[in-house]
């Protein structure tokens, strides 16, 4: 299993390092425009392995994309993240030039690489490589309700005073702050409905909290974070590499699930050798059904500047 990560930034160079530590892949080759810098992390990425105990081997590159041939699994990272007070909507204007760019040089050495999308903002970067890319559908993965569900399951432990590893909950809809929709009445604590130890003002906290994670992050940080999106991009690359059928939520371009058409937005999917291996359509109630169709008109509007 080849893996090429664009963009040797931290969301990037955290990608390679839990892919490294997780050690199911052979390889991770990390680009970036910045001349000497992939090679530089992967360099001391790889200087970890004897201490941290993995096999994978870590190349780097400056934009020679010849390097990333025959790779299995690309993702995308590049692009300018954001500053405090900026929405991930505000970067479209740089992002998608270089996401389009980038997505086209890797595809021209490993045609048949299965595609995830992590740079911002991401359901509509998601939707810019299918609309440019000609790929399957099932080959081009948004990555953020991964990291949203991530995000949410830490605001529920926090709150339920419980261990995460007792807690289940999933994010849905676009990766924003207005967009996403914590699936609050659908999440659990060891199989316990979490509104039988919360009440409404518990669970709207974990909710606002939640869909503001990223924001949190980037005014403490200066920067967007990196350890977790990191993380949830290496778990989407495990469950393709491993063919694992996990089911998490990507973004993923919809044609009548959830009564969405040509957008791409998070839902549950199936995740394994072949990418989005099923799209699963979960019942919900008319008030989730309602956040969600707000969630894609402000996904659908962002789209709309990328001028198709
Ligand atoms: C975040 O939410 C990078 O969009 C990402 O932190």
């Amino acid at each position: 299993m080849k893996v090429t990560v664009v963009g040797a930034g931290a969301v990037g160079a955290s990608c390679a390092e839990y892919i490294a530590i997780k050690d199911f892949a052979s390889e991770v080759v990390l680009v970036d425009i910045k001349e000497g810098f992939a090679e530089g992390k992967a360099m001391d990425l790889m200087q970890t392995a004897s201490l941290n105990g993995f096999d994978t081997k870590i190349t780097g590159t400056t934009g020679d994309y010849s390097k990333t041939a025959g790779s299995n699994v690309v993702v995308i990272t590049s692009g300018i993240p954001r500053k405090p007070g900026m929405t991930r909507e505000e970067l479209i204007g740089i992002n998608a030039g270089i996401v389009k760019e980038v997505s086209s040089n890797l595809l021209k050495h490993s045609p048949d690489a299965i595609v995830i999308v992590v740079s911002n903002p991401m359901d509509t970067m998601t939707y810019l490589v299918h609309k440019t890319s000609g790929l399957p559908k099932h080959r081009i993965i948004g990555m953020g309700g991964a990291l949203d569900s991530a995000r949410f399951k830490y605001r529920l432990a926090e709150a339920l005073d419980a261990p995460i590893s007792d807690v289940d909950g999933m994010v849905i809809g676009g990766h924003s702050d207005t967009g996403m929709v914590p699936l609050i009445a659908h999440a659990t604590r060891n199989s316990i409905r979490v509104s039988e130890f919360l009440n409404d003002e518990q669970m709207d906290y974990v909710v606002q909290e939640t869909k503001v994670g990223g924001a949190t992050l980037t005014k403490l940080l200066g920067t967007s974070a990196w350890y977790a999106p990191g993380a949830a991009v290496s778990g989407l690359v495990q469950a393709i590499a491993c063919n694992q059928k996990k089911i998490y939520p990507c973004s993923a371009l919809l044609e009548g699930e959830y009564g969405l058409n040509d957008i791409c937005l998070g839902v549950p999917v199936v995740l394994g050798k072949n990418g989005i291996e099923k799209i699963v359509s979960i019942e919900l109630s008319k008030d989730e059904k309602a956040k969600v169709a707000a969630s894609a008109e402000g996904v659908a509007a962002v789209n709309a500047l990328l001028n198709l």
